[in-house]
């Protein structure tokens, strides 16, 4: 892990302080490769995420990786889900209750330090005179807004007014996805509540800063009247439309093939994008057979539980 965010720059960008001029160019071409974290020369404002390409994953459960959220930005992903649970006023993010602590809370896991990648992208700087500046986590594609899933495990109708309230340092700085009840406008993050988040609490506000995860399958349907200014995003669970396909190695039959592709054209003629969860897991080739499968077939994000399984998948995607 360690090696893994200091080559995304995450740890180099730390320890940046050490400027010294004068050793432009000295040693040997090895001497000159070891400058690149203390030479000036070799450091800009918003390396943070130098180099990591944005990549069409939904970084599920994230909150059990071993760093929430700097994990999965390490490794490109650009959706990530953190679930919640109102306890006294502060959410706390765990997969179940006997998780929970006092200090893993929604601020201190995800606003906080998306709030830091942030800053850094968007640093005050005597370049920028149209700014202040709207970048996103990725230095290499300042325009990808990064989709911040937020499933809320406790009753909806209470626990969401605190989720719109938690969001308030993003939402200060200007970094929110926004809906004033004509247009969407596009920001660094956009927030969609799942789980018990109730519909009513979205569909019909306005302005607002957040948006609602509808459900795939019924979108042409009972949930025709959401729109992707509701809905930029629809899921539902893979195994719940196709079953368990661990016996066909991941193979879709042509019913099951059909029904994948009618719930993505149904979506997308709306404009909204496509995420199936609870995917096979194992065996791998059945899990990347289904992959492969869900990707061909235009589903826009690839729920993904190993996130490096997932990385070597997508060097040869091709
Ligand atoms: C919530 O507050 C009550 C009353 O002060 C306290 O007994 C309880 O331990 C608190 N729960 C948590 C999870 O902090
Ligand atoms: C949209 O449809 C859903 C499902 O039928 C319903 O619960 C909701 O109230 C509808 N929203 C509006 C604004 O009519
Ligand atoms: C496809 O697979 C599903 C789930 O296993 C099964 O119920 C269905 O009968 C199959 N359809 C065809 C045409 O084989």
């Amino acid at each position: 892990m360690r090696s893994q965010l200091a080559a995304a720059g995450l740890l180099a960008a730390t320890s940046a302080s050490a400027a010294q001029p004068g050793m432009q160019y000295s040693g040997s071409l090895g001497d000159i490769l070891g400058q690149a974290a203390s030479n000036p020369l070799y450091t800009y404002p918003t390396q943070l995420t130098q180099g990591i390409m944005p990549k069409a994953f939904h970084s599920h459960n994230d909150y059990w990786r071993p760093l929430p959220f700097w994990s999965a930005l390490a490794m490109g992903a650009v959706s990530t889900e953190a679930d919640v649970w109102l306890y006294n006023g502060t959410l706390h993010v765990g997969h179940e209750q006997s998780a929970l602590t006092k200090e893993r809370t929604f601020d201190a896991l995800y606003v906080q330090p998306i709030l830091e990648v942030l800053r850094r992208q968007n640093p005050d700087s005597p370049f920028v005179t149209n700014g202040p500046t709207k970048n996103g986590v990725f230095d290499t594609v300042a325009g990808q807004t990064l989709y911040l899933w937020v499933d809320l495990k406790t009753d909806g109708a209470k626990t969401w007014p605190y989720v719109v309230k938690a969001l308030a340092p993003l939402r200060d700085a200007g970094y929110l996805t926004s809906y004033d009840g004509k247009t969407v406008t596009p920001g660094p993050v956009t927030v969609i509540g799942t789980g018990n988040t109730p519909l009513n609490l979205v569909q019909g506000v306005s302005p607002r800063d957040y948006f609602w995860d509808g459900p795939l399958p019924t979108l042409g349907t009972e949930f025709s009247n959401i729109t992707k200014e509701v809905t930029p995003i629809a899921s539902t669970a893979f195994s719940a439309q196709f079953g368990d396909v661990r016996g066909t190695g991941g193979a879709l039959n042509e019913t099951q093939a059909a029904l994948l592709k009618s719930q993505v054209e149904t979506a997308h003629a709306k404009g909204i994008k496509v995420r199936y969860w609870d995917l096979p897991y194992w065996p791998i080739g059945t899990r990347n057979a289904v992959w492969r499968t869900l990707w061909d077939a235009k589903v826009d994000l690839l729920n993904v539980d190993d996130l490096q399984g997932c990385a070597d998948f997508w060097e040869n995607l091709g």
